[in-house]
């Protein structure tokens, strides 16, 4: 194997590993602060006081599922460098007093987290993760992240038999046909007391009280490479950890090279994307804004030196992109139609849905050039709405130049999506090169890119 092919293989490797680690967003923000940590990382609380020292990286994260990563560059900052992604995908949620007793069986009571397809989740190994609180005997509330790992429900679909009809299309009632089996209603298996028995407490300890919870169904197939050469890969999730694993790759190895620089390389991945980014910790927050204001003073700069920095920084919003369905040619645009290992996606709407721009666009395909990536160009059919994403919600709060990328996909919102295995290592590339690229205004709209 050539050591560039033994190269793009370590990097799916370790996104497989990551997806594995990372079944909900709580586990996303673990995930990416153990990276962090690993480059010599510093975490900073929101409720202390905090010291920044030039040329070291700290992380701040918020409700254990959005994380802002920075270095402290070691001249006067220049500018920002942000690539943003989210952390949450899609998922069947559990609400409180989930079980339902039904023909002899407990079954969970589940609602829609995001957008989903819905007839993926049928007849699949369920796993569940989330977060659990825990009420101390000494008046703490304490949070713990809980992942059961292995296949634990199903959802099981209605033969063919009962429904003759229904391969001529079916439409799921959430409520009614997508309860998924959890146990043998006989073995009388509480569900709380079940998740906090696998952690390894003592469910009737009254020091380990679980008081509330966060938990969702994933699928829990392992992520595999598929194809006549290995050309696509096919994991859960790959819409937006895909994003969140390139871009922290591309800021661990930015972060590794920089030495005396004027440049702020910053991290952000946002909760909520999926339900609209509109919560205390989505992109729709104050938590990016408040984060950097906070640099800012801490760095002795004062509000107009902000303004100035913000004038010559720059964001990549990282979101998956829509690749042309072979089955459905005719839903892509006539011309602008990415394929899967076709390069980074760079994506348009007049609407501003996306926030690429003429400007934002020609500062991309600068990086992408000096990075010697490819970039292929994503519109929607005129006559289709289509999705959104981070980068216009989060410019409502901070005003920046900003584009819109990902990597072409298919499948986005099933339980498993599929990708190209030659992509991801482009957006790695690219992430490094964006994290150090200076960008200076020098008036309004004419810009220096180096
Ligand atoms: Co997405």
């Amino acid at each position: 194997m050539s050591s560039k092919q033994d190269d793009k293989e370590k990097k799916l490797d370790g996104l497989f590993d990551f997806i594995e680690a990372s079944p909900t967003a709580f586990h996303t923000v673990s995930s990416v602060k153990n990276v962090l940590k690993e480059i010599g990382g510093l975490g900073l609380k929101k409720h202390e006081a905090w010291e920044l020292e030039e040329g070291k990286l700290y992380y701040v994260s918020t409700n254990d599922s959005s994380i802002i990563a920075f270095r402290v560059p070691e001249k006067k900052i220049h500018s920002f460098m942000i690539a943003a992604s989210h952390s949450d995908s899609p998922a069947l949620k559990v609400k409180p007093n989930a079980q339902i007793e039904s023909a002899g069986l407990s079954l969970l009571n589940v609602e829609k987290y995001g957008g989903m397809l819905m007839a993926p989740w049928f007849d699949r190994p369920l796993s569940l993760a989330g977060r659990i609180i825990i009420d101390k005997s000494d008046g703490r509330l304490e949070s713990r992240l809980v992942d059961i790992k292995r296949p634990l429900c199903v959802i099981p679909s209605l033969a063919i038999h009962m429904d003759r009809n229904v391969n001529s299309g079916h439409e799921i009632n959430m409520q009614k046909e997508m309860l998924p089996v959890f146990a043998d209603a006989g073995a009388k298996k509480d569900l709380l007391k079940f998740v906090t028995e696998c952690m390894g407490l003592n469910y009737e300890n009254d020091d380990v009280k679980v008081v509330a919870d966060d938990l969702y169904l994933y699928d829990a197939s392992p992520a595999c490479r598929c194809g006549a050469d290995e050309e696509f890969i096919l994991a859960r999730h790959l819409d937006d950890l895909e994003c969140v694993y390139a871009t922290l790759k591309g800021f661990e190895q930015a972060c590794l090279d920089m030495d005396k620089t004027d440049i702020m390389p910053i991290l952000a991945v946002f909760d909520n994307e999926e339900v609209g980014s509109m919560s205390k910790q989505g992109a729709d927050s104050a938590f990016l804004y408040e984060t950097i204001a906070r640099i800012c003073e801490k760095l002795g700069l004062s509000k107009e030196d902000y303004s100035k920095i913000l004038a010559s920084s720059f964001m990549a919003s990282c979101d998956n992109a829509h690749a042309a369905h072979p089955n459905y040619p005719e839903k892509a645009d006539p011309v602008n139609r990415p394929k899967m290992n076709g390069g980074i996606v760079v994506k348009y709407s007049a609407n501003q849905k996306y926030t690429t721009d003429a400007l934002s666009k020609a500062i991309f395909h600068k990086i992408c050039q000096a990075a010697q990536v490819d970039y292929q160009e994503f519109t929607n059919r005129s006559d289709m709405i289509g999705g959104s994403t981070l980068g216009n919600i989060s410019n409502s709060h901070i005003s920046l130049n900003t584009v819109d990328i990902g990597l072409a996909q298919l499948a986005m919102h099933s339980s498993m999506e599929m990708a190209g295995s030659e992509d991801l290592k482009d957006l790695i590339t690219f992430s490094e090169k964006f994290f150090k690229t200076k960008i200076t205004n020098l008036e309004e709209s004419n810009y220096i890119v180096e």
